[in-house]
């Protein structure tokens, strides 16, 4: 995937073509398009309507391609990432070595979702298979790309392309990590992966093992690590801007669970094979800090994940034992698979305790429940504070990645009391189990003012048009960035 992508201001080279088209003025743009091409207006207008993912294949005498293609009226940011990754993935095999993408009708940042979806375009799942297709030319080192911009907006351009470079290569890293099965992928690896990626875009990483974690009695944690094999692991990375006086703080805690069980209270074979996602969360926190660090973004941003498989064993954790948290509070395990909340329990205990973060955001695959809710479109956001909450709907609007609030009103409290420690893990319930998890949570924030949960269960891992199962999506990365970049903005 290295295709070389650059800006140009002048007519593109030789090679292939793309031209997107937005339904909005289609007639007088086809009627432009009918003499530049050249091609009968009627023969455009009969067979290129510009919907979205549309394309209109044209050829020259000597071979090269223009390709019309469609963007639907009005097109969004996700929407340009979307119909350029579909593009991509489809044309990759047909493509020459160079291609130039016209964006002279469009404002400079549609770059920046260009580049990701061309950079996206050029991913697939397959990973182990020993049998590897040749890499398409477009996409190989020999492989260019241009963009052809108005010199207006040349700027603006320039700067959307950094950012998608360092957002879409990040990204695809952290597929492969959230593809990865269990047996490639321990929480030795995440931590592995962070402290490479620390040493080479310059920010701190801290990884407590095992016998740290005993020491330091992240309790909770080791709880759910019993029955495994492999050790647990704690990750801290910490992204400080070169000035960080007077920036904020932002504390991200992610699910690291790199294979879930259920442990005794055992999960079903079905689908299974699926858990070893379910550390999406972990995926958009590792995925942000390093984006962080590669803009240089003006925000101080420390990213915790704690790491463990939920395995089974002679020495699992039991139904109905107590376990004690990093931050003292006792949790009743009622089922073991309802792990994620516990091990997030001394995640954000340690955040808070060490760090004071001035916002506190963790992201889980947590429940079945909000996918019961919200089926595979929006993750579910969970915030008492409205203005945050607000500024994270915004931000998911702008990527794509929905959020959809629902309440944690003290109502559901009822739901994680225990007669016997300060709380217990599962309401024992069929109903509203992403708000009591929530609720849970609530407990190890130690009453943080600006807290927010992101239930990502539905998102992280789903089906896309790019595999034949579930697969990673990348969820959080784009949506936790351009959040960053908000509150950056509004502090200045
Ligand atoms: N990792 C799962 C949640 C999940 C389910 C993620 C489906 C992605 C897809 C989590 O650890 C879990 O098992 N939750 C249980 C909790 C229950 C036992 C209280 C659930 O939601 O069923
Ligand atoms: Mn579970
Ligand atoms: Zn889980």
């Amino acid at each position: 995937m290295l295709v070389n992508i650059a800006l140009q201001t002048t007519n593109p080279p030789t090679g292939d073509l793309i031209i997107p088209v937005v339904q909005t003025e289609l007639s007088s743009r086809l009627t432009e398009l009918a003499q530049q091409l050249p091609i009968p207006l009627a023969v455009l207008q009969r067979d290129f309507k510009a919907d979205a993912k549309e394309i209109f294949t044209l050829y020259s005498a000597e071979g090269a391609k223009t390709y019309l293609l469609g963007m639907g009226a009005d097109p969004k940011g996700m929407d340009w990432l979307r119909v350029f990754r579909r593009f991509f993935f489809d044309q990759k095999a047909k493509l020459s070595a160079q291609v130039a993408i016209d964006l002279t009708q469009f404002e400079g940042d549609v770059a920046e979702n260009v580049v990701v979806g061309v950079r996206w375009g050029g991913y697939d799942l397959k990973l182990y298979q020993t049998d590897k297709p040749d890499v398409p030319v477009f996409f190989s080192e020999s492989g260019q790309l241009t963009l052809r911009v108005s010199p207006e907006v040349e700027p603006v351009a320039q700067e959307a392309l950094a950012r998608a470079e360092a957002i879409a290569q990040t990204q695809r890293q952290i597929l492969d990590l959230m593809n990865a099965p269990a047996n490639y992928k321990q929480p030795q690896t995440l931590a592995d992966w962070a402290q490479a990626s620390g040493k080479q875009y310059g920010y701190t990483v801290t990884v407590l093992d095992k016998a740290e974690l005993e020491r330091q009695k992240l309790g909770a944690l080791l709880s759910v690590s019993q029955g495994s094999d492999v050790p647990p692991v704690l990750i801290i990375t910490e992204y400080k801007p070169a000035d960080s006086s007077s920036v904020l703080t932002v504390g991200l805690v992610g699910k690291g669970v790199t294979f879930d069980t259920g442990g005794v209270s055992i999960k079903a074979s079905s689908n299974m094979h699926l858990m070893k996602s379910d550390m999406g969360g972990a995926a958009a926190v590792l995925g942000t800090v390093e984006v962080a660090a590669k803009l240089k973004l003006p925000i101080h941003v420390v990213g915790i994940v704690p790491a463990t498989e939920n395995a089974i064993d002679g020495r699992s954790t039991k139904p109905g034992d107590v376990i004690t948290s990093y931050i003292g509070k006792t949790i009743e395990i009622i089922d073991t698979d309802a792990e994620g909340r516990v091990i997030l329990a001394d995640g954000l205990g340690y955040m808070v305790r060490h760090y004071s973060p001035d916002v506190l955001i963790d992201l889980a695959t947590l429940t079945g429940s909000v996918i019961a809710a919200l089926g595979y479109h929006a993750a579910g956001l969970f915030t008492a504070n409205d203005a945050l909450a607000g500024k994270l709907i915004d931000a998911a609007n702008q990527t794509g990645e929905h959020l959809w609030r629902l309440p944690i009103w003290d109502a559901y409290t009822e739901d994680i009391k225990s007669d016997v420690a300060d709380v217990k893990n599962f309401s024992g319930k069929p109903v509203a189990g992403a708000i009591s998890a929530a609720k849970f949570l609530e407990v190890f924030t130690e009453n943080h003012p600006a807290w927010a949960h992101l239930d990502i269960a539905g998102m992280a891992f789903a089906d896309t048009e790019f595999g034949s199962q579930k697969n990673a999506t990348g969820f959080g990365i784009r949506l936790l960035t351009s959040y960053l970049q908000t509150l950056i903005a509004e502090s200045r």
